[in-house]
């Protein structure tokens, strides 16, 4: 039976990379003109003080895994790395050409899908091709995807000496059967060789990512799954709670039965049981999802209250403007967001025509920029206030009166001006999130349009 709390707040819901979410943003005043003017805006607010963020989208896989959530491609063949690149260089030039400077670039991410598809050659032709009009910031943030099947140690050499010291690796679970079911056969030696190949390297943080709630997945499966990752001890751990979205087209989420999968309770059983195993090996809990050792860069930037959050996931320090590259990705300039074209060739298309790939976004108005920050608190440090005029909004009385039942539950703190989570509603900071999000709140779907919080 699942424990009360569970059954009350177990509802499906946001995972807050951006306020407002995706499916909340208004794409009906949202125009390529709009757009346009809030990059140049952000950019020229902060590109010589602090600097952008590059997120990269590289789309392809050799191999489908059954419980994948992310924009991906499924091929063998590996023709189709050059065109790609082109077209994310091209796109890349059409935002050069609107840039008054050289773009200084602070943090730069490669995701996917799978950038270690791509060749370690063809990975250095395009950052070659956007360091060429780019300077890089002073102690730069660079990190990639790697999938531990396919990382070698020219991949990782290669980008190391672009600037790259963060990897982390899809692990996910080391029990066959888990494996077997997600379509994902991966032993433990590929991540061993790929964890210490990255150190050797110079790599200065490893992550790790596991996820609870995969079908047929059992408690004593995380409880090995953690044993096997102690002995490497990666430097971060992304412990991600399993999404289980199949009604997003395309994501290929099949392969086994919804009755394949562990109960709400079940999978709060292994999260329980992951966190003390992780914290007891001395990792701290950051944010969401997240796990880092004190040296790890994540923990000293929530000692250093710079921790962020974005599209990205959590990132060490904010920067305001961050612009997405590839297919589907999406870009962040405060004041706006934008989302590209998810299809590969409609994007190379778009492109080649010189024309800005960006299919949907939303321009944030004054009310969301205030909720937008109040979100990222919660996210990032737990906690939020609302003693300045500028944080409070028309419905704050209303947004408190709902988040009542969460301190009776325990869960929060309401105190003078300022709302706390407490310990035990950490599993919870997506709903508490939730009750602030007034677009969802003014407007419920009535089909389910968000994972399940636990
Ligand atoms: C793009 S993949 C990582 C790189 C590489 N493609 C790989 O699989 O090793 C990003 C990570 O997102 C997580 N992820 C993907 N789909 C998910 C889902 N439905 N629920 C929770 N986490 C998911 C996985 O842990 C995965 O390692
Ligand atoms: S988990 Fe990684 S390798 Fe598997 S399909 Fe998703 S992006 Fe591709």
């Amino acid at each position: 039976m699942a424990s009360p709390l569970i059954s009350k707040y177990n509802i499906p819901g946001p995972r807050y990379t951006s306020y407002p979410t995706v499916p909340y943003w208004d794409n009906d005043t949202f125009s390529s003109k709009e757009w346009k003017l809030s990059v140049a805006r952000s950019f020229s607010e902060s590109n010589s003080t602090e600097g952008i963020s590059l997120y990269i989208h590289l789309p392809f896989c050799e191999s489908l895994c059954t419980f994948c959530g992310c924009n991906k491609r499924i091929t063998k063949n590996h023709n189709v790395e050059t065109p790609y690149l082109e077209s994310v260089l091209g796109e890349w030039r059409l935002y050069l050409a609107m840039f008054p400077e050289r773009p200084i670039i602070k943090e730069m991410h490669l995701g996917g899908g799978t950038p270690t598809f791509f060749s370690a050659e063809n990975l250095a032709r395009l950052l070659r091709g956007i360091f060429r009009h780019a300077t890089v910031a002073a102690s730069p943030s660079f990190s990639f995807e790697g999938h531990p099947n396919n990382t070698s140690r020219e991949h990782l050499q290669t980008l190391f000496d672009f600037g790259f010291t963060r990897v982390s690796y899809g692990v996910q679970d080391y029990n066959t059967t888990v494996q077997l079911a997600i379509h994902r056969l991966q032993p433990f030696a590929n991540v061993k060789r790929v964890t210490e190949t990255a150190r050797e390297i110079g790599y200065t943080s490893v992550g790790h990512d596991i996820i609870f709630g995969l079908p047929f997945q059992k408690k004593e499966h995380i409880v090995h799954t953690i044993e096997k990752t102690q002995e490497l001890m990666p430097d971060r751990i992304a412990f991600y709670s399993y999404a289980h979205v199949p009604w997003i087209k395309g994501n290929g989420q099949r392969g086994f039965k919804d009755e394949d999968l562990p109960t709400a309770s079940e999978k709060r059983d292994m999260y329980q049981t992951g966190k003390r195993m992780l914290e007891e090996a001395g990792y701290a809990e950051i944010g969401m999802d997240h796990f880092a050792l004190k040296t790890d860069s994540l923990s000293k930037a929530v000692d250093n209250k710079s921790l962020h959050r974005n599209f990205m996931g959590y990132t060490e320090s904010k920067t305001q403007f961050m612009l997405g590259l590839g297919v589907s990705a999406i870009s962040d300039s405060w004041y706006s967001f934008a989302q590209n074209v998810k299809h590969v060739e409609e994007y190379q298309e778009l492109v080649a025509q010189n024309i800005f790939p960006v299919y949907r976004g939303h321009i944030l108005n004054e009310e969301d920029l205030v909720i937008r920050n109040h979100i990222l608190n919660l996210m990032c440090k737990l906690e939020t206030s609302w003693e300045t005029p500028q944080k409070q909004f028309p419905e704050l009385q209303e947004v408190l009166l709902h988040l009542q039942e969460m301190e009776a539950d325990g869960l929060v703190e309401i105190g003078a001006g300022q709302l706390t989570v407490r310990e035990k509603g950490r599993p919870y900071v997506r709903n508490v999130c939730m009750a602030f999000d007034l677009l969802l709140q003014r407007n419920k779907p009535e089909t389910q349009l968000f994972s399940m919080t636990v």
